[in-house]
């Protein structure tokens, strides 16, 4: 039966957009709803796969089932990641991860003065580039939100982050990306392989997700 496809398995899925913060009252953000994220966890905890899901804020609920740990920055979401990297088998980031964090976060709120005002960002890690780096036997599942160029981008991003699977999104599309509650997407392979999916539910590519990371660890997926 199709709940217990990955029954015995652990993964690990990333959902929402980071929140980095500039001073006590204000942040940086982007327009990730955690609802991709949340459907893959969903997806995952239903085949069966003892699932955690590391939340960015959200408006969500957790999917029922699912141990939630919820993280604001990206710094807190590679440590909440990392610390259970050792027992997953699978892992999904579909979190919209910010690349760069506010140099220093001011202790008081910052004043304004009239003046311009410059505001130095550092990169924040690659915590999916890193879970590359010790991959081991785990599969390890990327997306990629694109407003350009999508399969270009995609399929370099596939091989220098040493990826299983990549699920690129085309967010300038009607119906994609983020905050819809449908997704339209093509699956990439390391192999070249690639699969274009129509406008779905999220819950039903995370679904499809599912079948290919089962494909993926050699089980039975057809019923
Ligand atoms: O949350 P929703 O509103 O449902 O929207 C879904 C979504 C558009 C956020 C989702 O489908 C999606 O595309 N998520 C990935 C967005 C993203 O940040 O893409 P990217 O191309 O910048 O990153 C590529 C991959 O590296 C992603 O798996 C990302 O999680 C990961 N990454 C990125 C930066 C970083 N510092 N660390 C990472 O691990």
């Amino acid at each position: 039966a199709r709940q217990d496809r990955l029954r015995g398995k652990r993964a690990i899925v990333t959902a929402g957009g980071t929140q980095e913060p500039i001073d006590p009252v204000r942040y940086l953000t982007n327009r990730s709803s955690g609802r991709m994220g949340y459907a893959v966890a969903e997806a995952l905890q239903e085949a069966g796969a003892e699932t955690i899901l590391v939340s960015a804020p959200t408006a969500l609920s957790p999917p029922p089932g699912v141990e939630t740990i919820q993280v604001s920055t990206a710094l807190k979401m590679r440590e909440a990641v990392l610390d259970r990297y050792a027992e997953a088998d699978i892992v999904v980031m579909a979190a919209a991860v910010a690349d760069y964090r506010p140099a220093e976060e001011a202790g008081q709120k910052i004043k304004k003065t009239g003046a311009n005002w410059q505001l130095e960002l550092v990169p924040n890690p690659d915590i999916l580039a890193e879970l590359a780096r010790n991959k081991e036997k785990r599969i390890l599942v990327g997306f990629a939100a694109e407003t350009e160029n999508l399969i270009s981008f995609a399929r370099e991003k596939i091989q220098r982050k040493n990826l299983d699977m990549l699920v690129a999104n085309d967010v300038t599309l009607p119906g994609a990306g983020f905050g819809s509650p449908t997704n339209i997407v093509s699956f990439l392979f390391p192999d070249g392989r690639r699969e274009d999916l129509p406008q779905m539910n999220k819950l039903e590519v995370a679904r499809r997700l599912v079948q290919e990371i089962e494909a993926l660890l050699g089980l039975e997926t057809k019923e």
